[in-house]
């Protein structure tokens, strides 16, 4: 059966990094370097495909702060190597970035970090064909209390419209959230976002998500009934 639904928006909770590569041998860095070749392939694949106007991806949640120095240190390595050699070539691609969480002066990233990341939102692009948001420092929460202030600094009232205008900025309703790995949560990833979400939880870890998986997902969510509250 296939349904009309429109997939304008996806999320993506990358886990099992760590899992994907204890389970062959490899050290816990490893799995980080593999999930991040996964998450540019994915990216590719995206941009390819004209239904898709919006990817979400949980790369660094405000709790991932209290993992060990070292794999924290690594994570922010490759984040950094990814915004200094990999970034351009998604813009050559029409495909737009935008980092969403808190990027403030009392964020722990070092200052150079801050910068490149800042200077990734200050990158807009004519007609992108795809906008990726990069959650990253990011928490649900944080976003809906950090917008309440902003509403109430501006004497603004607290309205689902106003919230909407200063939480989502540009961005669409999430349509999917894809979770890879096994765990059944959303973990403080896009609350608001994804009110009216469908999600699919996988049993392979992120590092092997590929085009062909991708494929497999979009079936099955074709396939769902969304009803958003009627019947
Ligand atoms: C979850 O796996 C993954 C993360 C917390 C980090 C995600 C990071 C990347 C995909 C690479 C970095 C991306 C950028 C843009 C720099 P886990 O470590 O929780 O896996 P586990 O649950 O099996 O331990």
């Amino acid at each position: 059966m296939s349904k009309d639904n429109k997939l304008n928006h996806i999320g993506f909770i990358m886990d099992g990094n760590g899992r994907w590569a204890t389970s062959r041998g490899l050290t816990r860095t490893q799995g980080h370097k593999e999930g991040l070749k996964a998450l540019e392939n994915l990216i590719k694949v995206l941009a390819e495909d004209s239904s898709v106007k919006q990817a979400s991806f949980y790369c660094f949640s405000t709790e991932n702060w209290s993992r060990p120095a070292l794999e924290v240190k690594t994570i922010m390595g490759l984040l950094k190597d990814f915004l200094q050699n990999d970034i351009q070539k998604l813009w050559e691609n029409s495909i737009e970035v935008k980092i969403k969480g808190d990027l403030s002066e009392k964020s722990p990233f070092d200052n150079n970090l801050r910068s490149l990341l800042l200077a990734v939102n200050d990158k807009k692009l004519e007609e992108p064909k795809l906008i990726v948001n990069l959650c990253i420092n990011y928490g649900g929460r944080d976003e809906i209390i950090r917008a309440t202030k902003t509403l109430i600094a501006k004497g603004l009232e607290v309205t689902e419209e106003n919230l909407e205008s200063e939480i989502l900025q540009a961005d669409l309703p999430l349509d999917l959230v894809v979770r890879t790995s096994g765990e059944q949560r959303l973990s403080n990833f896009l609350l608001w976002q994804s009110a009216y979400a469908e999600f699919i939880f996988t049993d392979y870890h992120w590092p092997d998500i590929n085009a062909e998986k991708y494929a497999e997902l979009k079936d099955s969510f074709f396939n769902r009934d969304r009803r958003f509250g009627k019947v």
